[in-house]
């Protein structure tokens, strides 16, 4: 049986040593959504991510996907960094397949996916430092949805390239998201991303080592895709965001 929620991540506390960086935080993805964690440099943002990824398990709470409890990594969670991350040392196949070998069925489908993220399937038998920025991020992207996760966790997708292959990377993520009716939770900075992108934006705000409370705001986009660009300038929730965010900065 599937469960309505996908992703429900219940963190009581998360310390380094004496200082509380996440406290009392409870978040909860649904299929095809795409929510945004926006917060200050430092807050615990991309902390959070690697709970929710599996890959940090030094904290006081529960990760369950799909309703269940997980002890580490999962197939279901798809995770995506800022930078590609790819091993310099295999071919751009190989590093979608990683750790399984690229032939046959498994090489099939990293030339699929390089065509879902917008590269040929040729670019398969290059070298990731033949790739320019943009490309390697796609690379990292179609290696991201190799073992059909049902979630993808971002942390900063598309803050290292220029802006126009940002653009198109925001709009090839929600083109997957949507085709495949994925979770998302993306780590941004940036407020205009969130807005374009997320059904729903979690603000986090640094606890300054104590406790925090609340531990975050929830806010509802409530527009529909496809979204202008030129409307995101205008959006109400663009001016409270900024105002908390510099509030959050100055405290
Ligand atoms: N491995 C670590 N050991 C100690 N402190 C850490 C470690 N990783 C992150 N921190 C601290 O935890 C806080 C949150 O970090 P992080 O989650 O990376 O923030 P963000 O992604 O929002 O910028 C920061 O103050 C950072 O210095
Ligand atoms: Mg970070």
């Amino acid at each position: 049986m599937t469960h309505a929620a996908l992703l429900e991540l219940d963190i009581r506390a998360k310390q380094y040593g004496d200082r509380t960086i996440l406290d009392n935080l409870r978040l909860t993805l649904a299929p095809g959504q795409i929510t945004a964690l926006l917060g200050p440099s430092g807050c615990g943002k991309s902390t959070l991510l690697r709970i929710a990824a599996g890959l940090d398990r030094d904290f006081a709470g529960a990760v369950k996907l799909d309703g269940v409890p997980q002890q580490g990594p999962s197939p279901l969670a798809g995770v995506i960094f800022q930078e590609p991350r790819l091993l310099p040392w295999l071919r751009v196949a190989e590093n979608i397949t990683f750790p399984e070998r690229a032939s046959g069925a498994a090489l099939s489908r990293a030339r699929a996916l390089l065509d879902e993220v917008g590269l040929h399937a040729d670019d398969g038998a290059r070298w990731p430092k033949h790739l320019s920025g943009g490309m390697a991020q796609r690379v990292a992207i179609a290696r991201g949805l190799f073992a059909q996760p049902r979630l993808l966790l971002l942390d900063e997708p598309f803050s290292a390239v220029d802006a126009m292959t940002r653009m198109r990377l925001q709009q090839l993520l929600l083109t997957i998201v949507e085709a495949h009716r994925m979770a998302a939770l993306m780590v941004t900075h940036d407020i205009d991303e969130a807005l374009y992108l997320a059904d729903r934006i979690v603000l986090l705000e640094p606890t300054n080592g104590a406790a925090r409370r609340p531990a975050s705001h929830v806010f509802e986009v409530g527009a529909a895709h496809p979204r202008r660009r030129d409307d995101i300038a205008g959006h109400p929730l663009r001016t409270v965001l900024l105002e908390r965010l510099e509030a959050s900065v100055a405290a």
